[in-house]
């Protein structure tokens, strides 16, 4: 199939496009390289030996995409594009919302002129709030989110519902993933976030390399089993294959679906430290911090509708996650700079 991937060069995107690339589809990316690199691309493409599309430029561009649907017969889209920054978009709500919310407003206009009604949307467990269990279940309620992020997710699978039940012939699939983390094998293509990463492993992959003196772990004194938060962390890697299985679903007009994407299993803070330090050798320094505003104790999925409805699961363990991010920070310390 030929699939539009918006935000392609990012973290997930350039994982996906290399999974779709080894599965034979033919792959066109649109990304304005906010929060990316173009050698992301570049390296998708030695990695695949196949060539990527570029366009360079903005989802909220109407007339770029109106030329992209006109320039390419696009029987897809899998639309990553995105601000994803959760303390970001506390203090830019209107830039969040504009982005997110008007960008794929915009998409999903252009997609319906063209008569391409089949998307793949990224969303996020963050659409169930406080859980009330784990393993969370898709038919779980959702709740509000604690910050405009989660609102962007949360209120876009509404549209994304609203527009399904305005005209079944859309093909809708939204993945709602849990914690990715990891990288390729190769260590050509991982996550690159810029300056003080917010998120646990590139901090911990910063700490190993040097460049951060230790690991703040916040709060342990939440209600789990060593008082740190758990979380359920996927490699990137299975995370794009699950993107691969879903397309097959929607070719199928599988109408409007939805899944988690995680493993259903819970990590905590030290757990992911302790895995890292057998899985690469490096002991890393870490203190008590208080805990991060916002912040859930626990939750983990249940991803067995991914595995009945789309044949999907999870093959990698959290070492080989904890190895391969250290191998792709180890081999690009400034991530593609
Ligand atoms: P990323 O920032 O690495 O990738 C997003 C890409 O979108 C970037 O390349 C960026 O340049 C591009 N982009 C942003 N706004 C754009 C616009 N208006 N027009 C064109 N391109 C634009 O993020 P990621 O981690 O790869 O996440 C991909 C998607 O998955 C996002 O929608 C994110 O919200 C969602 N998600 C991510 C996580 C996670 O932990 N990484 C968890 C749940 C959901
Ligand atoms: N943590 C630390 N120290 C750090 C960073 C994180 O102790 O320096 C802890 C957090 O408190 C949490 C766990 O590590 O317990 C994971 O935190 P991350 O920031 O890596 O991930 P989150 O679960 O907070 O957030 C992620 C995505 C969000 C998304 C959310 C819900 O980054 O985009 O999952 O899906 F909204």
């Amino acid at each position: 199939m030929v699939i539009l991937v918006t935000g392609g060069a990012g973290y997930i995107g350039s994982h996906t496009c290399l999974e779709l690339l080894n599965d034979g589809h033919e792959v066109i990316v649109l990304d304005n390289l906010y929060n990316s690199s173009p050698k992301s691309l570049e390296r998708v493409e030695i990695l695949s030996n196949k060539k990527i599309k570029f366009y360079r430029g903005d989802i909220l561009d109407k007339n770029l995409l109106s030329k992209i649907f006109a320039e390419n017969k696009i029987d897809s889209v899998i639309h990553f594009a995105g601000l994803k920054a959760v303390g970001e978009s506390v203090e830019k709500p209107l830039e969040y919302y504009e982005n997110n919310i008007g960008g794929t407003i915009a998409l999903l206009k252009s997609m319906r002129e063209n008569d391409v009604k089949s998307i793949i949307f990224s969303s996020s467990a963050t659409v169930y709030g406080v859980p009330d269990r784990s393993p969370i279940k898709e038919e779980d309620h959702k709740k509000d989110c604690a910050h405009p992020y989660g609102w962007t997710k949360s209120m876009l699978e509404q549209i994304l519902f609203d527009l399904y039940n305005s005209d079944n012939s859309w093909n809708v699939i939204v993945l709602r993933y849990f914690n990715p983390i990891g990288a390729h094998k190769s260590g050509l293509i991982g996550e690159d976030p810029t300056g003080i990463p917010n998120n646990l492993m590139p901090y911990i992959t910063q700490v190993a390399s040097g460049k951060l003196k230790e690991l703040g772990v916040f709060g342990n004194d939440y209600n789990t089993p060593d008082g740190t938060g758990v979380r359920d962390y996927i490699h990137v890697v299975d995370l794009a294959r699950g993107h691969v299985k879903a397309l097959a679903k929607i070719k199928e007009d599988c109408g409007l679906k939805i899944y988690n994407l995680g493993r259903g299993k819970g990590e905590s803070v030290l757990d992911i430290v302790k895995s890292f330090e057998r899985a690469n050798g490096i002991k890393i320094p870490y203190s008590i911090k208080p805990r991060r505003p916002g912040d859930i104790d626990s939750y983990y999925c249940d991803p067995s509708k991914a595995e009945r409805e789309l044949g999907w699961k999870a093959e990698y363990d959290i070492e080989t996650m904890c190895r391969d991010s250290w191998n792709w920070q180890k081999n690009n310390p400034n991530g593609y700079r």
